[in-house]
This record gives C-alpha cells, structure tokens and sequence, in this order.
C-alpha cells in the first residue's frame, strides 16, 4: 500500500470539456473555460497537498492539428488570460510553471508568455505545474533520441528521460483521466511505465478537489510492485 504520503508527481489528461458544455447546451470553449478554472483550483489543492509536480494536459499535438481553428483560438485565448492574470498567484503562493512540448509551433506571443511564466517563476519553488502544450509522447521521444544521436557515446535510461521535454522531474506516481476514456492518447507513455492509472466518467469541468482526493484515496490503496513479489 502506498498509505500515507501523497504522490509525489500526478498527471492529469484533462478531457470531457466538450461534453460538458455540451450538456449544457453551449459552445464547446465554455467548457474549456470551466475547465482552466477547475486545473487553476486543483493545482493550489495539490501544492497543498504536498504534491511537488502536477502534469496538466492542457493541448495534444494531434488537438493543434485537428480541432477547428476557432475552437483553438478560443484555447489560446484561455492560455494568455491564464498566463497574464492567474500565473501571478501561482508564483505568490511559491510555485513554478513549466511548459512541456512542442511550444515552437504555437502563436509567437504565447511562446513568449510561456517563456516568460517559466523566467519569471520563483527559484525556491517548491510546488511546479507542468503545462502540457502541443505535447505529444511520440514527438518527444523521437526529439530525444534525435537529441541522444547528436551527442553520441552511450545512453541509460537515465540519460534518456533526462532528454525528454520532462528532464530532471521525476516519472508520474498517478495519471488520472477524466471524461470516462480509457486510454492515455500520446500523455507521458515513456514516463507512465509504472504509474498507476485513475479514470473516471466525471467530466473534467466538474472534477472537484473532492474527486482529486477520491483519485488519492484510491491510489494510497494499490500496491506498487515495480516487478518484484
Ligand atoms: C479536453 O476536452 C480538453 C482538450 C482536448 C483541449 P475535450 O475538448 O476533448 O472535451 P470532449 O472530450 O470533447 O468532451
Ligand atoms: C486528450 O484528450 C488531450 C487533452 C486532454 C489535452 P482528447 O479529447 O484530445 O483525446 P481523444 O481524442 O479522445 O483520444
Ligand atoms: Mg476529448
């Protein structure tokens, strides 16, 4: 049993937006709003948890290059609102922000918003949130060994994950999937060689701090093996 310390990484695949806002009979970038302000609420509930990184899938590779263009321009609207107005209280309650992906590929001034999010994160952090962005496992895994090829000589596991877009955080402990699909759609597959997966039907707009701690409950339940007895 993992028991009584939380983990110390969690990945989120935030999905079910659509449907969300769908139930409600309204377009599909209201959920996405009621979603960024649920990953705003979770992530100061996992800081204070004792959660030290939180991985939030926020835009797939395959998101950028096949959902509508005014669907995504309503998501890039919520990233620099977030990465103007909310980022500010992340950095006052001693936490980082880090963006995970392909960031080359997004409009010139959210790249720049995100760049500045990270400089401008406090060093002694001890809480960070890693912003999944145009992020796809595929892409950063052929990028890292296009990275390890460069550099030549040999390579561990070790020095392999520290290429990754995720260097130097530790692998995911849980993922948790809202929405109530069962798969990880391209989200940390290297990384998740041994996380513990949650999902639930709950739609992520409506994934409260209360389901966050169900999510924790189940988790501190499993029993984690690695491959021995
Ligand atoms: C997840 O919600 C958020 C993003 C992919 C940006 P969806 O937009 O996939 O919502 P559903 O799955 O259509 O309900
Ligand atoms: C996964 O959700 C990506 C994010 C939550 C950002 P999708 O809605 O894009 O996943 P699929 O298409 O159902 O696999
Ligand atoms: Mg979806």
């Amino acid at each position: 049993m993992v028991k009584d310390r939380p983990p110390e990484h969690v990945g989120i695949i935030m999905d079910g937006n659509g449907r969300w806002a769908k139930r409600r009979l309204m377009p599909r970038n209201y959920g996405h709003k009621a979603g960024m302000n649920a990953m705003i609420k979770l992530a100061g509930h996992a800081q204070k948890l004792g959660i030290k990184y939180l991985t939030v899938y926020a835009l797939s590779t395959e998101n950028l290059s096949r959902r509508p263009q005014d669907e995504l321009d309503g998501l890039f609207g919520l990233f620099r609102e977030y990465f103007t107005e909310n980022i500010k209280k992340l950095y006052e309650a001693n936490a980082r922000v880090r963006a995970i992906g392909d960031i080359t590929a997004l409009p010139e001034d959210i790249i720049r918003l995100l760049e500045s999010a990270e400089a401008n994160s406090p060093k002694t952090a001890e809480f960070t949130l890693l912003f999944a962005i145009n992020y796809g496992s595929r892409s950063e895994i052929i990028n890292a060994v296009g990275r390890a090829l460069k550099q030549g000589g040999e390579i561990d596991e070790d020095a392999f994950s520290s290429l990754l877009y995720t260097g130097g955080v530790p692998d995911p402990d849980l993922i948790i999937r809202t929405g109530g699909e069962l798969r990880l759609s391209n989200f940390l597959l290297y990384q998740a060689a041994y996380a513990e997966l949650y999902f639930t039907d709950v739609l992520f707009p409506d994934f409260s701090e209360k389901e966050f701690d169900k999510a924790l409950k189940d988790y501190a339940g499993r029993t984690r093996r690695f491959g021995k007895i």
